[in-house]
């Protein structure tokens, strides 16, 4: 039996951040891990390496959330053509996170934990933000979570009110251009003297002008600007990159 894809299907994030996702798995293999991540694309970077990882202890469950219906439908024939044996552990779930971790979680059982989540949707970092508040509950002590962009716009916020919460554990992985950034629950709850000054934090954080403005003007409108600047400038933007 194997995992391994029979043509290589498009995806992201290189080897050490693929190698750094699945390490808390194969430190645990007797447990029955629960992985949601959020943002698949086509399916070839990080949900493909969940699945190989799971198939390789033989146990285990994969959700991944995708908002683009034509990248979701394609990324599900992928992973059907490139991992056969391991797709029967992943369940897919169309639309975005905002809305399907909500319902997902209600359909889950009072005492569901989700053993490992990785954030990789959306560039806005409020994103991110609301992600973690939704996941964070169902994360047992020792759980983990990851999350993609962490040195840009994507990631911006949630790094430093993470590091700011006394019941995480946290590094950033400097392996990438993008960064990944690494979590694990150490308590149930931070203390409030740390919950406090996470949040005034994130307030401040969240009064910068230029994610005020992204808020506030309509997609189409944004897009509208972005077609009319240099790329680079677009992706300095947009992307946070330099
Ligand atoms: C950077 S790509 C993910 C790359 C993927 N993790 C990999 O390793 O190849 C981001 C993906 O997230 C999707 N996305 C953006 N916002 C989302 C949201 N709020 N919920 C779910 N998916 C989202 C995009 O359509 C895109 O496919």
């Amino acid at each position: 039996m194997s995992a391994e894809p029979s043509a290589p299907i498009e995806g992201q994030l290189n080897p050490a951040e693929r190698a750094l996702l699945a390490a808390p798995l194969l430190a645990a293999p007797e447990r029955d891990w629960r992985v949601l991540e959020v943002g698949t694309w086509l399916g070839g970077g990080s949900t493909v390496t969940f699945l190989r990882t799971l198939h390789q202890l033989g146990h285990g469950h994969l959700w991944g959330v995708e908002a683009d219906r034509g990248i979701y439908e394609r990324m599900i024939g992928n992973l059907r053509a490139a991992a056969p044996d391991a797709v029967g552990r992943f369940t897919p779930l169309f639309g975005f996170s905002q809305a399907v971790i909500p319902r997902w979680l209600a359909e889950q059982p009072a005492d569901f934990a989700v053993d490992l989540a990785f954030l990789d949707g959306g560039n806005n970092p409020r994103e991110q933000i609301t992600e973690f508040r939704l996941l964070a509950p169902r994360i047992p002590v020792g759980g983990h979570l990851f999350s993609h962009d962490a040195k840009l716009r994507k990631g911006k916020w949630l790094v430093p009110y993470l590091r700011l919460l006394d019941n995480w554990e946290c590094e950033l992985h400097d392996v990438s251009d993008e960064g990944l950034f690494h979590a694990r629950k150490l308590a149930a709850e931070p203390s409030p003297a740390s919950l406090k000054a996470a949040q005034g934090r994130l307030f401040r954080m969240q009064l910068e002008l230029q994610e005020i403005a992204a808020a506030a003007v309509p997609r189409r409108v944004c897009a509208w600007i972005f077609a009319r600047l240099p790329a680079r400038m677009v992706r300095r933007i947009a992307d946070g990159r330099r």
